[in-house]
């Protein structure tokens, strides 16, 4: 199947940078198709490439570092384009062949965040007091917001004066009835306008219609992979409301943020063997004791966007079914079950509602009073970090494995048993 789709299962950062990197070898394109720069892909490559050391993408998809590869931001992005051309400068850098119009497309019909969208984000958030979503700060919400009330500013716009002019006079004018409301600074049209033009410079070799060339690459038998950013249960429709972000981050979100038509592809799903989630909302499962402490020190559990420490919980079967219910992945890839080394393997298979039933589905409301039902099993002490045959890992760990596999009725394919790029196991 020339397509692939990588998601993330459950509250993102489940190592789909890793996975994405290691995939990109074998295909021709590299597509993201939602969110922004509140992702932050890992990537920890070998010493030859791009110097030692990890490289953390945030709009760049995690296919660039392969030289053959072309890779694109959809039109389901928000592209933030000054962070663009600073990220884009970051990686020339550090060695990596970044050209736009050449390895790196943008798509003309992407809308644009504007530093107003990341004031407005933190003013919103302010405003939610305890009831804040903990969003990362960048403008999200508040950009794709202005996308579904028609007023927003697109990639596109920037390369086409007059047509900026109009949008941003427009958007300069709500943005300002709101900030002087909230008695903060406000903006300034012209300074604006001249950076934009400026910014719209740069990036116009790589500002095209990407719809057009994937449908394209894809009438010609291209390998297209498709990235995935945050994950199931930050989706604005299916995840856990509203503790969510503002794109469609499940599989849906794949065709309409790229202009591919809906079509038969190969979903993977990717999720650690435990569970983490930042920012606030609901986690079932999640784990208050020292047994997070040390989790999340053995995983080095931090954002790699705003660099919060995650919350940490153990596995939830009843998530990950559900996850895989809502983006069509039959397959999983099981990350960072190196770091369980030494711990209890315990998974939640049921949960117990406030009515005192049990369910096996994930409920739209009151996840929060949900009491997760675990089961527990053996752990390993072993070191599995080289192993990269699966019949050479601990007998717990692969009954864990299998166990999982059993609860979510989802194969998996691949176990990752480290950061590095070659630390798999192929099954
Ligand atoms: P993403 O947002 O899904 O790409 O994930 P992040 O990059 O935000 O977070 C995943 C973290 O786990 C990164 O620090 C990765 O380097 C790391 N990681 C990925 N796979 C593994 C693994 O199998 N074992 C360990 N120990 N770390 C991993
Ligand atoms: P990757 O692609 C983890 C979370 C935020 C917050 C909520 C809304 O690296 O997996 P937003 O700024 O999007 O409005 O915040 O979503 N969030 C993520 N959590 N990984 C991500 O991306 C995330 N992107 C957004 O923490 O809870
Ligand atoms: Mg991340």
């Amino acid at each position: 199947m020339p397509t692939t789709c990588v998601i993330g299962i459950l509250w993102g950062d489940e190592g789909k940078g890793k996975v994405i990197d290691y995939l990109a070898a074998e295909t021709d394109f590299v597509v993201r198709f939602g969110g922004g720069h509140n992702a932050g892909h890992t990537l920890v490559l070998p010493p030859a490439i791009a110097g030692e050391g990890k490289l953390v993408l945030h709009l760049v998809p995690s296919g660039i570092v392969h030289a053959h590869a072309v890779n694109v931001i959809g039109n389901g992005v928000v592209v933030d384009p000054i962070h663009l051309c600073d990220e884009i400068e970051k990686l020339q850098k550090r060695g990596l062949r970044v050209e736009l119009g050449d390895n790196l497309l943008v798509s003309e019909r992407a809308h644009v965040i504007l530093g107003a969208h990341q004031r407005q984000d933190q003013l919103a958030e302010q405003s939610r007091g305890s009831g804040r979503i903990g969003t990362t700060g960048r403008g999200i919400g508040p950009a794709y917001s202005d996308r579904c009330s028609r007023i927003g500013m697109r990639v596109g716009d920037l390369v086409r004066p007059e047509a900026l002019r109009k949008v941003l006079t427009a958007l300069v004018e709500q943005k300002n009835a709101l900030f002087a409301q909230a008695g903060i600074d406000l903006l300034d049209f012209d300074s604006m306008y001249a950076e934009l033009i400026a910014v719209g410079e740069k990036l116009r070799p790589g500002i095209v219609d990407a719809g057009l060339a994937l449908r394209r690459a894809q009438s010609a038998g291209k390998r297209i992979l498709l990235e995935g950013a945050q994950g199931c249960l930050l989706d604005l429709e299916h995840g856990t409301y509203p503790f969510v972000t503002s794109s469609h981050s499940s599989t849906g979100g794949a065709f309409s943020g790229t202009g591919l038509p809906p079509h038969e592809m190969r979903t993977i799903g990717i999720v650690k063997a435990y569970a983490t989630r930042v920012g606030e909302g609901p986690f079932p499962t999640e784990l208050h004791d020292d047994t997070a402490e040390r989790l999340r020190a053995a995983g080095k559990e931090y954002g790699s966007t705003t660099g919060r420490p995650r919350r940490i919980g153990w596995f939830d079967t009843v998530a990950v079914r559900y996850s895989g219910g809502i983006s069509g992945a039959k397959e999983l890839v099981l990350t960072s079950l190196d770091v369980l080394q030494g711990f209890p393997l315990k998974m939640a298979t049921a949960y117990r509602l406030a009515d005192g039933t049990e369910t096996l589905d994930m409920p739209a409301f009151d996840l929060e009073t949900v009491e997760p039902q675990f089961v527990e099993m053996p752990g390993f002490d072993e070191n599995i970090c080289d192993v990269r045959d699966f019949d050479e890992l601990p007998q717990n760990a692969k009954n864990y494995v299998a166990a999982i596999e059993e609860q979510t009725g989802m194969r998996i394919s691949t176990v990752s048993v480290g950061p590095g790029r070659d630390q798999v196991i192929q099954r």
